[in-house]
């Protein structure tokens, strides 16, 4: 097994590791506490390939692979969590379901405006009743005539505030279930939908979510994302390249936490020597990394699998569980080891300790994760 990286890849990943570095760690602690969408850094992660990575170039995209996908977020998502989900829904949620069910029309009219970040994209599944059971959708599109109306909510939506397309499910066919569910490409401006107040959260603060309103929108056949009634594999298959960039973003956050409790344990002195002489401290570290290099190997071969066009939903869902939660057992060592300076704002591992949280929620809670791997076992 190979597990070296393409000259390519280590060139993706070091422009990403110099641009966080230089331009987005100085920035995140202001963009947590004010809870600011980074615009700037959109801009800017546009210009390098970053908001379409793997969209073709012919749509405006940069080309690359997954793997590069993974490289890319892990580096800005050690700089900043909420920058690194900004760019994640771009490329997984919205990007790749476009590129993989889109028609030539959506993709040509979609793809090369979101790649170059001039429009914001979400991914509007969840609703207020509908959120582990995603299939359980309330949304109702019916076709009148030529038009599809749609009259629903839809919940803790990521970049929803800032948005102007949005992969939309709704149910066609309550009497159907799954089968009944049917996706669309939203205008956002379109008459009849309506964002709510930004919803006021624990982390990730400088990416946005919102409730979306959804009242007699009326969107013609065009706007459809595959076929009517097999929206939740639309769903399904889109969030199992998205679980690998929400593993990718844990990784950068647990990284963060270990580079950060290194860099305190040498500078720190407790009872006559560095904190790092301690061995509680080293058994801490020496944990910490080993673990992040496991979550990162699952990673990789996630989005290997997918680069190989096989079908990968155990292990994107292995890659998230796991990376998910060594990022909120990092977090927290991290704040141990720096003790009373780890749980305030003048250091930034309360930060990490509150971005970690959502990576075991959002695109699959790791119950959910777990679910999905216990069923290819039970099917194998
Ligand atoms: N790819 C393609 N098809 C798939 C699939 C996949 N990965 N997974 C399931 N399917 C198909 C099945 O083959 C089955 O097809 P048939 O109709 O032909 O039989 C159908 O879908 C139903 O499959 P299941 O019976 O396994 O589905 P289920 O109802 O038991 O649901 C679940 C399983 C895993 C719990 C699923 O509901 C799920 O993933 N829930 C979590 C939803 C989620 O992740 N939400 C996140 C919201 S988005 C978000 O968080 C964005 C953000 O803010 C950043």
């Amino acid at each position: 097994m190979d597990f070296r990286l393409s000259d390519e890849q280590r060139l993706i990943r070091d422009t990403a590791r110099d641009f966080a570095t230089r331009e987005v760690l100085p920035r995140a602690a202001a963009i947590d506490k004010e809870h600011r969408f980074p615009q700037e850094l959109v801009a800017q992660m546009s210009s390098l390939g970053f908001m379409g990575i793997a969209v073709p170039e012919e749509y405006g995209g940069a080309g690359m692979d997954h793997v590069s996908y993974v490289l890319a977020m892990e580096e800005i998502s050690r700089a900043c969590a909420s920058t690194g989900v900004i760019m994640s829904v771009q490329n997984s949620l919205v990007g790749d379901p476009l590129c993989k069910f889109g028609t030539e029309e959506q993709k040509r009219q979609w793809l090369p405006r979101l790649a170059k970040g001039e429009i914001i994209g979400c991914f509007a599944l969840s609703e207020p009743d509908a959120g582990s059971d995603a299939a359980a959708q309330k949304t109702v599109a019916r076709l009148h005539g030529d038009e599809w109306v749609i009259e629903g909510v839809k919940n803790f939506i990521t970049n929803g505030p800032e948005s102007q397309v949005c992969i939309l499910f709704t149910m066609n066919d309550p009497s159907k279930g799954h089968r009944g569910i049917t996706a669309f490409v939203l205008p956002m401006d379109a008459k009849g939908v309506r964002c709510g107040p930004p919803d006021d959260k624990l982390g990730i603060r400088g990416s946005h979510s919102c409730q979306i309103f959804l009242e007699e929108v009326r969107l013609s056949k065009t706007c459809l994302l595959g076929e009517v009634g097999q929206g939740f594999k639309v769903a399904m298959s889109t969030l199992d390249g998205g679980r690998i960039g929400i593993a990718a973003q844990a990784l950068g956050i647990a990284r963060a936490a270990l580079e950060d409790a290194v860099r305190y344990s040498g500078d720190r002195k407790t009872f006559g020597k560095p904190l790092w002489q301690h061995q509680a401290i080293q058994f801490k570290l020496a944990d910490m990394a080993t673990e992040l290099d496991a979550a990162r190997l699952l990673t990789w071969r996630a989005a290997q699998l997918k680069d190989l066009g096989q079908r990968h939903s155990t292990e994107s869902a292995m890659a998230k569980v796991f990376a998910a939660e060594v990022a909120n057992r990092a977090a927290k060592e991290a704040v141990q080891i720096l003790g009373g300076y780890g749980y305030v704002t003048e250091y930034p591992v309360e930060r990490h300790f509150r971005d970690a949280k959502i990576t075991e929620i959002y695109e699959g809670t790791s119950e959910v994760q777990r679910i999905v791997i216990a069923s290819s076992l039970l099917k194998s």
